[in-house]
């Protein structure tokens, strides 16, 4: 194979120039060629115009100096080998290098965790847009607080309150529209973890109760923002139906999962409930779709 014998493979396996110890052999060096091979050569199976470039760049090895830029086409043709489906988006945005925000995200998630980084900042964003409105905010589906605490922290120096509502015993039983993916009692977690998480704020509730079981309670309070997470078709459709007249005009709807083939149920609630009402579903490469009251 041609592409693998340019790379010295066949022979010994060298460190590349880059290293920043060309001489020692690094810790983590792969000695059997046979492994360097076959991965190789499903490298260039799998990416047949990038693994060249690739594999040239590993090895060089992947040492400080190495530029940000080529860290990234080298993950981008990895991650497109590995799993064609997944489209690296441009290179080099700024959310990525919001400390603050990084910081605050891995205090809720668990390590290595980033599946949520695009939908939490989109949040954080998308809140602004209903600083000036009246009305209070509310989710449905608070789980351990983590969009709550943006909620509360955007509002923390106003009177209104951030009204959230979950069960804290995890999903009701999936019905026959939300498919396979999620089993009653998912992301179970106490209550009291909430209240951790929101410990330094003094602007929220908490209703611990099925959806839509407690919703009365707040029957006589006007949104500026609902924030809807519960992954099934009937706790989304339920949230809609209570919430949506209660939202102020220009007030934000934002549902966290309706983008996710593994929710089907949460956008056909959406679907079906917008499908009489004037305003227009906006979805979101994140996953999210929001939409404005009208
Ligand atoms: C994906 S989690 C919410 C995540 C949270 N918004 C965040 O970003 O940190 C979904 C939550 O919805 C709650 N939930 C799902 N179905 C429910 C129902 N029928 N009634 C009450 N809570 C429900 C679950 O307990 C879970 O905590």
């Amino acid at each position: 194979m041609s592409l693998l014998r340019r790379f010295g493979y066949g022979r010994k396996v060298h460190a590349g120039p880059g290293r920043r110890n060309p001489g020692s052999t690094p810790s983590n060096a792969v000695h059997d060629e046979s492994t360097v091979l076959r991965l190789a050569s499903e490298l260039q199976r799998l990416s047949p115009e990038r693994a060249e470039f690739l594999l040239t760049l590993l090895c060089r090895g992947l040492g400080e100096e190495i530029a940000d830029s080529e860290r990234y086409q080298a993950a981008e043709v990895l991650a497109g080998a590995v799993y064609p489906k997944y489209r690296f988006s441009e290179f080099a945005r700024i959310f990525l290098e919001d400390d603050a925000f990084l910081t605050y995200y891995e205090r809720f998630m668990d390590v290595g965790n980033w599946h949520s980084l695009d939908r939490k900042y989109t949040l954080d964003q998308l809140l602004k847009l209903t600083l000036h409105l009246e009305g209070d905010l509310v989710e449905c589906g608070a789980y351990k607080g983590a969009s709550a605490y943006l909620m509360c922290k955007a509002f923390r120096n106003s009177d209104c309150v951030v009204h959230l509502f979950d069960s804290y015993e995890g999903l009701s039983a999936p019905g026959n529209r939300d498919g396979a993916y999620w089993t009653k009692g998912a992301l179970q977690t106490p209550e009291a973890v909430l209240h951790q998480s929101l410990a330094e704020f003094h602007n929220y509730r908490s209703y611990k109760g099925w959806i839509p079981n407690r919703f009365g309670e707040v029957a006589d309070r006007r949104f500026r923002f609902l924030h809807v997470d519960v992954d099934l078709f009937q706790p989304t459709l339920d949230s809609l139906n209570f919430f949506y007249e209660r939202v102020v005009p220009g007030g934000l709807i934002l549902m966290d999962d309706y983008g996710f083939t593994t929710c089907p149920g949460a956008k056909r609630a959406a679907d079906e409930f917008f499908a009489s009402k004037p305003e227009r579903i906006v979805m979101l490469s994140t996953g999210q779709a929001f939409t404005v009251k009208r």
